[in-house]
C-alpha cells in the first residue's frame, strides 16, 4: 500500500493534462476520447451489468491462478465479491468502452476475464460504432468462466468468446499462426516474468494500428520494472501512462516517446 501512495506521488508530480502534449495523435486521443465528458447511454447499460454482479450472493469454487489474486484465501467464493475486488472500475469501463469506439479495432483480445466487467465494455464499445468486432477473452478458472457466459448471455451480449484456458497455453496455440491483433487487454496475471512473458509471445500479433492496455503497472515495483523494459522495446514507440494503465503504441510514423497523462 505504502509503494502504491508513494508511486502515485511520483504520478501526479510527472504527469500531464493535454495543454503539455505536443503530438498530434496522442492530442487527439487525449482530447476526443480520455476527456470525453458526453454521457453514453452505454454507460447505464455496464453500470446495470456491473449492478447485478453486486447483488448476486451466490458463491463459486474459484481456480486460483495466484498472483493479482491476493485479497481472498477461501477459494468459495461470493460472486459479489469477486465482481467488488476483482474487476475493473466503472470509471475505468466508461474509458475502456471510448477506447474500443475510438479506435474501432476489428479484433480483441483481452487476458483475464473474470465476470466480465471489463469484457461487456470492449462488447460494447466495439457493437457501438457497428464493426461488431471480435473479442476473445480467455479465463482459466471455469467457474468464473461459466458465471460470465451467463451474465454476457442476459444482457444480449453476443460478439464474445470466451476460451477457458490457461494463458500460455492458450498463445503457444495462437503462435503457429499468428494473425493480427487490433487492441490486447493485459489483465490477468499481474507479475513481472508473466507481463514480459505474454508481451514476447504476443508480438507476432502486431500492426501498425495495434493498442496494447496493461492494467495495473504501479501495482508493485516488479509490474513498474515490466513497464520500464516494455516502454524501451525497439518496437515500442509511443507510450501512455494513466497510472492504472500503460498503453502503448507500435506505430512506426511516430517518434519514441513516453507520456505520463492523468486521466
Ligand atoms: C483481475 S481478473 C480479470 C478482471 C477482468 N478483466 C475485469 O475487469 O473484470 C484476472 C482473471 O484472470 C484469471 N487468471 C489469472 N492468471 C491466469 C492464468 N495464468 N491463466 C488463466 N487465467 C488466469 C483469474 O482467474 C481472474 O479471473
Amino acid at each position: 500500500m505504502l509503494f502504491q501512495i508513494k508511486s502515485y506521488l511520483k504520478f501526479l508530480w510527472n504527469s500531464k493534462n493535454e495543454h503539455a502534449v505536443h503530438s498530434p495523435f496522442v492530442f487527439h486521443l487525449v482530447t476526443k476520447c480520455f476527456y470525453d465528458t458526453k454521457s453514453k447511454p452505454e454507460y447505464q447499460v455496464l453500470k446495470n451489468y456491473r449492478n447485478s454482479l453486486l447483488e448476486n450472493t451466490n458463491t463459486i469454487d474459484v481456480t486460483d491462478f495466484g498472483a493479482g489474486s491476493k485479497v481472498f484465501k477461501s477459494n468459495t467464493r461470493q460472486i459479489a465479491k469477486i465482481a467488488k475486488t476483482a474487476g475493473i472500475s466503472q470509471k475505468r469501463a466508461d474509458l475502456l468502452f471510448r477506447i474500443v469506439n475510438y479506435f474501432q479495432p476489428s479484433t480483441i483480445l483481452e487476458i483475464g476475464t473474470s465476470l466480465g466487467l471489463a469484457t461487456s465494455a470492449l462488447a460494447l464499445g466495439a457493437r457501438s460504432v457497428g464493426t461488431e468486432a471480435k473479442i476473445t477473452t480467455l479465463e482459466g478458472c471455469p467457474e468464473t468462466a461459466n458465471q460470465c457466459q451467463l451474465q454476457l448471455q442476459n444482457f444480449n451480449i453476443k460478439n464474445v468468446e470466451l476460451v477457458i484456458s490457461e494463458f500460455s497455453e492458450y498463445f503457444k496455440t495462437i503462435n503457429h499462426q499468428p494473425s493480427t491483433i487490433n487492441l490486447i487487454y493485459f489483465d490477468g496475471n499481474h507479475s513481472k516474468s508473466a507481463t514480459l512473458e505474454y508481451f514476447e509471445l504476443l508480438l507476432p500479433t502486431v500492426s501498425n494500428e495495434t493498442v496494447w492496455i496493461f492494467d495495473d503497472i504501479h501495482w508493485s515495483l516488479d509490474m513498474e520494472e515490466a513497464w520500464e523494459i516494455i516502454k524501451k522495446h525497439p518496437k515500442v514507440t509511443v507510450t501512455i501512462d494513466t497510472f492504472q494503465w500503460g498503453i502503448v503504441f507500435f506505430r512506426k510514423e511516430q517518434l519514441k516517446e513516453h507520456f505520463v497523462i492523468r486521466v
